[in-house]
């Protein structure tokens, strides 16, 4: 397994600028992609206004502007990708969001310690960014005052063919940086260990869309 030293250099050199670039442009022209759309459809049924929102890898930020257009009161951004970051911290200048936003640059597990605990966390597409999907989970798990919303591949032959191409073009391009497919049960039993129920669940091929909500009175493991 590569060092999770080595797993952030590569995201920050593969998603770089030019993929910023399109990711913002295509978000201008046609709004949040199909995935990021049913992370919104299950984060909505919950209360926005005056919550806060965690996004990890959170990208160009399409999940944030959406949050604060409903009024929610603030949106915290933890990217290992400093092109996706001053992407977004860009569009949050242009629209005047700079008292309720906050960007961090590097890695989620070192970097959470730095922010107060939020009422949501969302994983768009980045527990198959990182090695250790145990550890992302439990520390969002510790982290989140009520729901997580994540998005994650299936862990089906043909998924896990689609992602062997895009492991072999990182290789190819001798990035660090590697996608990886976890197995869905053991993603689902670490929300359950950690004391967290599923509320909403859409598959969309190849990926699962899921909302865990935390179970006031269960003790969470770490
Ligand atoms: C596939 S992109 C998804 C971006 C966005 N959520 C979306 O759906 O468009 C994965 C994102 O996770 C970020 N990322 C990967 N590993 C990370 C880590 N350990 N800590 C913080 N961000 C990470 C990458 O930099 C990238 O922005």
């Amino acid at each position: 397994m590569i060092s999770t030293k080595e797993h952030c250099c590569g995201a920050d050199m593969f998603f770089d600028e030019k993929k910023s670039n399109k990711k913002y442009r295509d978000y201008l022209k046609k709004g949040p992609p199909r995935i990021t759309l049913e992370i919104i459809n299950q984060i909505k049924s919950q209360k926005i206004q005056g919550k806060s929102l965690l996004d990890i890898g959170g990208g160009i930020g399409a999940l944030q502007w959406w949050f604060l257009e409903m009024d929610g009161a603030r949106t915290i951004s933890i990217d290992a990708s400093s092109s996706y970051l001053q992407q977004s911290q860009a569009h949050a200048k242009e629209n005047n969001w700079d008292s309720k936003t906050q960007f961090i640059f590097g890695d989620y597990i070192e970097e959470h310690k730095r922010v107060n605990n939020p009422d949501y966390i969302t994983l768009d597409k980045v527990v198959c960014c990182y090695p250790d999907f145990k550890e992302i989970i439990k520390i969002s798990c510790t982290k989140a005052n009520s729901c997580i919303t994540l998005s994650y591949p299936m862990d089906d032959v043909i998924s896990k063919i689609i992602f062997g191409m895009a492991i072999l073009s990182t290789k190819l391009k001798r990035n660090l940086f590697r996608p990886y497919i976890h197995p869905v049960r053991k993603i689902r039993k670490t929300f359950e260990h950690c004391g967290y129920e599923r509320i909403s669940h859409k598959a969309v091929f190849p990926w699962h869309i899921e909302t865990y909500r935390k179970i006031i009175d269960k003790k969470v493991y770490l």
